[in-house]
């Protein structure tokens, strides 16, 4: 039996405060989470290849004070063959966003870039988004005690500025305006490329590569599915 189409709905909600009126939610913005299982060697193997990358780069761009202190790779890595099967992972989890939301069958969603964070005790990534993408993630490939959370802002400025008030501890998930993600190993998250985001400080006690949060970044496209013209 397939599974049943989303109606609009199934998003209606109703709760008892809110008597003969319904509540839509619309406009949400959407963050897709996954785990790999069994990722121990998978990500070990990663994690030898980005230090080799580390060691053979002779520059690194950081973007300010923060960042200063993390290094980042080429953003070509989805071309470096050793890095293929992370790429493919990533590009299945977008396989299953398109079909989740309708996407254009002639079409698919793919990896336009992505690069490697060596990211040292003391060192974020301060908050950002990515133009000129659809959508934009991160794979956790090493993630020592005292790793500093994902965080994301609500694009709704005005959210910010002027926040209502809530009972204490009772804000509705709907209403925050930040949220955070803590990373763990073979775990991913992909979401709106227009979504600001943050990686909070690194606290890991440990300097040197044992305090290192090594996690995979990338952007991904919407592109004509050229595989599904040529089997058809
Ligand atoms: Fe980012």
């Amino acid at each position: 039996m397939s599974a049943p189409e989303l109606k609009f709905e199934e998003f209606t909600a109703t709760s008892p405060s809110l008597g003969a009126m319904t509540r839509k939610n619309n406009f949400p913005t959407m963050i897709f989470q996954g785990q790999l299982e069994n990722h121990t060697e998978f990500n070990e193997n990663i994690r030898k290849l980005v230090y080799a990358e580390q060691k053979k780069a002779s520059t690194s761009k950081p973007a300010n004070d923060i960042e200063i202190m993390e290094w980042r790779s080429a953003k070509n890595l989805h071309r470096n063959s050793k890095f293929a099967a992370v790429r493919d992972h990533l590009e299945a989890a977008l396989a299953s966003i398109s079909s989740e939301l309708h996407y254009s069958k002639d079409h698919r969603l793919k990896i336009s870039s992505m690069w490697a964070n060596i990211s040292p005790s003391g060192s974020g990534a301060a908050a950002e988004c990515r133009p000129g993408n659809l959508w934009s993630g991160c794979y956790c490939v090493r993630v020592p005690k005292g790793t500093g959370s994902m965080k994301f802002i609500d694009p709704r400025t005005i959210n910010v500025m002027n926040p209502a008030k809530f009972e204490k501890d009772d804000k509705p998930r709907d209403c925050f305006t930040k949220v955070t993600f803590k990373p763990s190993e073979g775990h991913f998250v992909i979401f709106p490329a227009w979504l600001y985001h943050e990686v909070e400080t690194n606290m890991a006690k440990q300097s040197g590569p044992a305090g290192d949060y090594i996690y995979i970044s990338f952007n991904a496209t919407q592109v004509k599915d050229k595989r599904s013209s040529t089997a058809s």
